[in-house]
């Protein structure tokens, strides 16, 4: 298993101890160590009240329904989220309270109330029924970071319709998989959007992945930039235009609990990325609670998430666990460094934001930025911190809570991923003693473990790998059209427990530390790339015969991915070929997945069978190794791949 310098870090540094400051203690939602007890005591119990917070048009019949590896929970129960994300507060005191506080990089600032947003949710629920979209169809989202991004998604909710948002900065081969896969008939898209002062030209990257795609019925099309884009006759429509035209009123659709809310795509071990599924109830039900308890939301809080809404981070903790609890979400659309790099922290200031949840990656370059830009802002309004994507190293950690949170904020280190929905292992601000670089404790009603490949637990502090063992309620449904899938990544490996991918240990005193992913995932800047797909996309080049890919220690992004890469003979190598190489894997996945490095080599090492030594490769370039790789394969192959990675390091690139 291949362990990322912030856990060897983690292990000099462990024994420093937060406790939570007794003012934040005294308000906080909760208090002590009473509630995660009851609650793992009797988990339905606990689940079942959370969710009577809610509007149900009728209530469920059984709350979890276990025939693993299916979980179905609120049985019988009818729902929609969008009412409860919007209606409920738009009908209460809370009518006027800002929902969506948001601002754009050029630095124009929006406003939506909870009322304000339902008259627009309505509206575009309507023009989704007027383009003929109905239950359980699904809809494609490729937006900038603005307002209409979440109003499209509540409005699919509200119809009842399957969202699928890609993140804005997947290329168009990327959007036209995705599209095929989900068979999405309308497109939500916008001319395009701000990063660090260009436009990024999202209109026409659809037309290019849809041109030969005849499922697509209609593309909708926001005029962000305000731009000239090419309209197609029939096909495409004005979002202004339509919504001008749509009754301000369109009925929420009762859902079934039961019933798939949206799916949103990530990468896995092989080329194909998993269309990840997650319900309706459930969902609602775990990342309100999660939301409300974690970041200890009150109701004079602004709460600023600064993920994209593209990613699994920005749906539950941007969107709808935020709206579900009747927050006030702040979003900003650009880059953190434009104009300067201080412009989060001038946000924090000109708004009075009090809660802010980033990711390592963020940290360590605002670190490397320096001390200066944020010392320009007054932060005193922050009262807590969150984390999330990847093992904080503690040395971010320490900067975090000091240089941003003053030494007053405490810290929430949240570990999920896009398949369980919600966090699952995360201190509780009000009652848990943070370590930093650990992400504590599973979640009241969540039960987790670390085993062996036997499933048995391991001791304390010998790493294994994360196991959660109940279901949970935001927990995936299953993988679009590929339930075979779902069951062999998922619950083969230890069977009746849900296998996350992630080695971890548990210290002395319970206290759970990630370890990074065991398979061939790797975290990029906190976003996961397999690496099987960026091999894919090397081989898909006309010159390229074998590719491996492999995840190398990076002071910023925590992994850079590496490749190695065999030609076809009859080509040679040179500077402007693996440039070329690196143009093509952008245009195949998107900027996030391009190797730092693309060595060609004359071979790859393989195992006598003929499989390329990836593991080996891997533990040898990221330069750490824990656990006994002896076992795993044999010490002559270590040898031979050190050889092999010499020599080419020798000669360059
Ligand atoms: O390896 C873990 C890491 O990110 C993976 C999930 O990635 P993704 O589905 O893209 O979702 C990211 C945001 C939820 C996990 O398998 N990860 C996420 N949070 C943490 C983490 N590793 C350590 N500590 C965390 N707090």
């Amino acid at each position: 298993m291949v362990v990322p310098s912030a856990t060897i870090d983690s292990l000099l540094k462990e024994k420093e101890q937060y406790p939570p400051p007794a003012s934040f203690r005294e308000g906080a939602w909760v208090r002590d160590e009473r509630f995660s007890r009851d609650a793992a005591k009797d988990p339905e119990r606990f689940w079942s009240e959370r969710a009577k917070e809610f509007d149900w048009s009728r209530p469920w019949s059984t709350l979890l329904e276990w025939k693993p590896p299916f979980a179905r929970w609120f049985v019988g129960g009818t729902i929609n989220v969008a009412q409860n994300c919007v209606d409920r507060h738009a009908a209460s005191a809370r009518r006027n309270k800002a929902a969506i506080v948001w601002e754009g990089e050029p630095g124009e600032k929006r406003v939506l109330t909870y009322a304000m947003l339902m008259r627009e949710v309505n509206r575009f629920a309507d023009v989704l029924k007027a383009l003929d979209v109905k239950r359980g169809d699904r809809v494609t989202i490729y937006m900038p970071m603005i307002p209409e991004l979440p109003i499209a998604m509540l409005a699919c909710a509200r119809i009842g319709a399957i969202h699928s948002v890609i993140f804005g900065g997947f290329s168009a081969k990327a959007i036209h998989d995705r599209v095929e896969d989900a068979e999405s008939e309308v497109i939500v898209t916008a001319d395009g959007g701000y990063r660090r002062g260009k436009i990024v030209p999202l209109k026409r990257t659809v037309d290019e992945a849809v041109a030969d795609l005849p499922v697509v019925r209609h593309v909708v099309v926001f005029a962000r930039t305000k731009e000239a884009v090419p309209m197609q006759a029939g096909r495409d429509i004005g979002w202004d235009a339509a919504m001008a035209e749509a009754d301000p009123v369109c009925d929420p659709e009762p859902m079934d609990a039961t019933d798939p809310l949206f799916v949103l795509y990530t990468s896995g071990t092989t080329g194909k990325p998993k269309g990840v599924l997650h319900s309706t109830g459930g969902y609602l039900v775990g990342v309100a609670t999660t939301h409300r308890l974690i970041f200890d939301i009150k109701e004079d809080d602004l709460y600023w998430c600064t993920a994209d809404i593209g990613w699994v981070t920005g749906h539950s903790y941007i969107v709808y666990g935020p709206l579900a609890n009747g927050a006030t979400t702040f979003m900003y659309e650009g880059a953190p460094d434009w104009p300067h790099p201080d412009r989060w922290w001038s946000l924090i200031q000109e708004y009075g934001i009090t809660i802010l949840y980033t990711a390592p990656t963020a940290i360590r370059a605002f670190m490397r930025w320096g001390d200066e830009w944020p010392k320009k802002h007054d932060l005193s309004s922050l009262r807590l911190l969150g984390t999330v994507g990847e093992p904080i190293n503690p040395e971010a950690w320490r900067w975090y809570h000091r240089t941003i949170g003053g030494g007053r904020c405490p810290i929430v280190d949240t570990w999920w991923q896009t398949e369980t929905g919600m966090v699952l292992i995360t201190p509780l601000p009000g009652v848990t003693t943070t370590k930093p670089g650990s992400a504590t404790h599973p979640f009241p009603g969540v039960e987790a473990e670390v085993v062996d490949e036997k499933g048995q637990p391991v001791a304390v502090n010998k790493g294994g790998y994360l196991v959660i063992s109940k279901p949970w309620p935001a927990m995936l449904m299953t993988l679009y059209k590929d339930p075979e899938r779902y069951r062999q990544v998922y619950w083969s490996q230890i069977p009746g427990k849900y296998f996350t991918g992630d080695g971890a240990r548990i210290d002395e005193d319970g206290y759970f530390w990630l370890m990074g992913r065991i398979d061939d995932v790797i975290n990029v800047a906190g976003h996961r790339i397999g690496t099987m797909e960026v091999e894919s996309a090397l081989v898909s080049h006309p010159k390229v015969a074998e590719a491996a890919v492999v995840g190398r220690p990076h002071p910023l992004k925590g992994q850079a991915l590496v490749a190695y890469v065999v030609l076809k003979s009859g080509h040679k190598r040179s500077d402007a070929l693996r440039a070329d190489l690196r143009e093509h894997v952008r245009s195949a996945i998107g900027a996030i997945a391009v190797p730092d490095e693309v060595y060609i080599t004359e071979k790859l090492p393989k195992t006598r069978s003929g499989k390329i030594m990836r593991r080996v490769i891997r533990s040898l370039v990221s330069g750490q190794e824990i656990g006994d790789t002896t076992t795993l394969e044999d010490p002559g192959a270590v040898d031979e791949v050190r050889k092999w990675l010499e020599a080419i390091e020798g000669k360059g690139p």
